[in-house]
């Protein structure tokens, strides 16, 4: 059967997602170690959306000054394995996998250990999902946070991508959990087992009398001398973003504040960037595989509809994730 000609996304030129085009490929060549892969589902971060968007300015000397380095972005990705290098053992052709680490494109070819199983019973949009909003959550509750049963652990936006995770990993970690998101997404947190959800709209959390052993900053937005008042003495705050605002910067003004901040206090202040560690997407499969965890898709696009997906996930209020099917 002839198959319709490959598609992927690129960019030229920085700005809003107008700039994304969608162009015709030639099927990539694998390397040794490599794996072929058809994706079928690719799921956004705001990550993909600063190299769309050309934002912080601080990330182009690394992102390319003007325009672009390269018109390919990363995006995480799950899809169907069709090709093998020769020195790759351990995969097969029809194996399900998933991972991050190749350009937005209905065909990618990656290292094979940068990607792992999808577990059967998990569909395509739910891995892909799961990549790096999943590993980071992953990394900073279990490695950074070393959170333990029965420690309290406060979530700030707990209702994105990383913190749809954060909530269920924490929950899994034995922790009591505090998820603090808009009105529209208080159904959506308690769903997902936090066991008390601060409406931020309506409510402080920084003022509800309470003392955590771990706040999960994903969202920025409360100062240290805010945040402060709820920390318990040896209290960890991790900071992986914050507001999107400061073009110049980022989230990243927020962060260096906090960190001063914190150098000054008892508690800690851990900035991170989650690592592309391939055991942490098996120990989610795992989670995944076992219910554990339960990816929260928001909304689905088509590959032609790459730029709404991308418009919606800069509005910067997803319910989850944002995917796209490749098919
Ligand atoms: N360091 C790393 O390795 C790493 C990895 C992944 C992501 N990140 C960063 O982490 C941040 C979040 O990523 P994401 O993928 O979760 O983003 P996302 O999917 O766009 O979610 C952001 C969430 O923040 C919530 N929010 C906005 N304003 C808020 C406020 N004032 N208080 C509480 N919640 C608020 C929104 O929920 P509501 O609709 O309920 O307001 C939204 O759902 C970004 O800055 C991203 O760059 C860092």
């Amino acid at each position: 059967m002839e198959r319709n000609p490959l598609k992927q996304v690129i960019r030229n030129r920085y700005g809003t997602p107008d700039v994304l085009e969608i162009v015709e490929i030639d099927q990539p060549e694998i390397s040794d170690d490599g794996v072929g892969v058809r994706v079928q589902a690719v799921a956004l971060n705001r990550l993909d959306w600063y190299h769309v968007t050309g934002t912080p300015l601080l990330g182009r000397p690394e992102m390319g000054l003007r325009k672009p380095k390269s018109p390919l972005f990363h995006a995480d990705f799950a899809g169907t394995v069709e090709a093998i290098g020769k020195d790759v053992d351990g995969f097969k052709a029809g194996d399900e996998v998933f991972g991050r680490g190749a350009p937005l494109a209905q065909y990618v070819c990656v290292e094979a250990d940068a990607v792992a199983r999808k577990p059967p019973g998990v569909t395509f949009e739910e891995a892909a999902a799961t990549t790096l909003a999943g590993r980071t959550a992953l990394q900073a509750l279990r490695d950074r946070g070393r959170v333990q049963p029965g420690q309290k652990v406060l979530i700030n936006g707990a209702s994105g991508g990383v913190g749809t995770f954060a909530v269920q990993i924490a929950k899994a970690l034995g922790a009591e959990v505090t998820a603090v998101c808009s009105t529209g997404n208080v159904d959506q947190a308690r769903a997902l087992g936090a066991d008390h959800v601060v409406d931020y709209m309506h409510e402080d959390f920084t003022r509800n009398g309470q003392r955590y052993d771990v706040l999960f900053d994903i969202a920025g937005g409360k100062p240290w001398s805010a945040c402060r008042r709820v920390l318990a003495p040896n209290a960890t705050v991790l900071l992986v973003g914050g507001p999107k605002k400061n073009r110049l910067l980022g989230p990243l003004g927020h962060i260096v504040r906090m960190k001063l901040r914190a150098a000054l206090s008892s508690r800690q202040a851990v900035f991170f960037i989650a690592k592309p560690v391939t055991a942490d997407l098996e120990a989610l499969a795992e989670l995944l595989e076992a219910g554990t965890v339960r990816p929260v898709i928001d909304r689905r696009y088509a590959l032609r509809e790459v730029a709404d997906a991308f418009r919606y996930l800069g509005e910067g209020h997803p319910h989850g994730k944002v995917v796209i099917d490749m098919d």
